[in-house]
């Protein structure tokens, strides 16, 4: 078995899977939402003291299988240093323990992994990455051969749901609080502007979207819960407006035969939707995590991890260092 921890943001995560076919053996995750909530996004230094107290905990649940395990795998990059630094340093304590190699895993390449949980890998796809830190359109034709083909000039996707959560006082994480808020919404109210649509860059942007809604908040006096439905719903609009907007340029320019969504902000039905229907239209084939993989967690590194094990891609002990930055390109 390969044994994964994943601490690069707000979830303390160890998963066990097994490499001879993918079973997922053991996956816990403790998410640590609520501890940050109150200040409407996460802290550091208080994460990285929740992983500190959560990872023992789960190690302890996964004692049982420690001695099956040939590989430790650990996201080592991109993320908070100071919580990627928790996983960082209890995989390299199991390395000493067990005398098992050390695998480091890229947490973007993890989260495409997310699709192959207990399944054999299936490729080339072209893959948008919406999550927290990141929103990429990236060419993925295999493990170590994947290539980012946009990304955002500034905020990223679900940065911008939680920054307009925050703007309302709604609390964190704003991805599934905005969501929920849009149903009852009237998505037509206001006129948000779709980010980079006069031009044709591939590229993405949210920082423009997040301002408008700010300006329109301040220039409202008291919010009733109708106004912050219909802000949710309008605001929600626009941002999938222009991840579609963006996304059709990619397919016009590069015609994939398969598609994939994956990162934390997969999870949203009506941009679930939307895809749908623009992959049916053009005969693209479209999968997606399965929903409790779309946020970060164990098991995905652990899949990712297992590419690398049947490749020999070890790293020493000493040069396995915490990235705060990805090195994708
Ligand atoms: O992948 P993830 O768990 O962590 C990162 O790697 O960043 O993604 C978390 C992000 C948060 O910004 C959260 O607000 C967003 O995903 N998110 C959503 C939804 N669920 C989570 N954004 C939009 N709609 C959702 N339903
Ligand atoms: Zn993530």
């Amino acid at each position: 078995m390969i044994l994964a921890i994943e601490s690069s943001c707000d979830d303390s995560s160890i998963a066990l899977t097994r490499i001879s076919d993918y079973k997922l053996v053991f996956h816990k995750k403790i998410s640590q939402e609520l501890a940050h909530s109150e200040y409407g996004g996460v802290v550091p230094e208080l994460a990285s003291r929740l992983h500190a107290e959560a990872l023992p905990k789960i190690l302890e649940e996964a004692k049982g299988f420690l001695h099956q395990v040939k590989a430790i795998a650990v996201t080592n990059e991109p993320g908070l240093s100071v919580t990627l630094m928790e996983g960082v340093m209890m995989a390299k304590a199991l390395h000493l323990a067990l005398n098992v190699p050390l695998i480091g895993v890229n947490h973007l390449v993890g989260h495409i992994y997310s699709l192959f949980i207990e399944q054999e890998e299936k490729l080339p796809k072209m893959v948008l990455l919406v999550s927290g830190g990141h929103t990429m359109i990236l060419d993925v034709r295999g493990y170590n051969d994947m290539k980012v083909l946009a990304t955002t000039l500034d905020d990223s996707f679900g940065e911008s749901f939680d920054k307009v959560a925050k703007m309302m006082g709604l609390g964190y994480p704003g991805g599934p609080i905005i969501e929920k808020l849009a149903r009852k919404g009237d998505e037509n109210r206001f006129n948000f502007p779709v980010p980079l649509s006069k031009t044709n860059k591939l590229a993405f942007s949210y920082s423009g979207l997040k301002n408008a809604v700010r300006l329109t908040l301040s220039e409202m006096e008291k919010l009733s819960q109708q106004d912050i439905a219909d802000i949710a719903a309008s605001f929600q609009k626009a941002a999938i407006a222009h991840l579609l907007q963006k996304t059709k340029k990619a397919f016009d320019l590069y015609h994939p035969k398969e598609f994939a969504i994956v990162g934390g902000a997969s999870a949203n039905l009506r941009l679930r939707e939307e895809f749908i229907k623009e992959c049916e239209k053009r005969g693209i084939a479209i999968s997606f995590a399965l929903l409790e993989f779309c946020a970060d967690n164990a098991a995905m590194i652990a899949r990712a991890g297992i590419e690398a094990y049947k490749r020999g891609e070890f790293i020493a002990m000493e040069d396995l260092k915490v990235l705060p930055r990805s090195c994708l390109t």
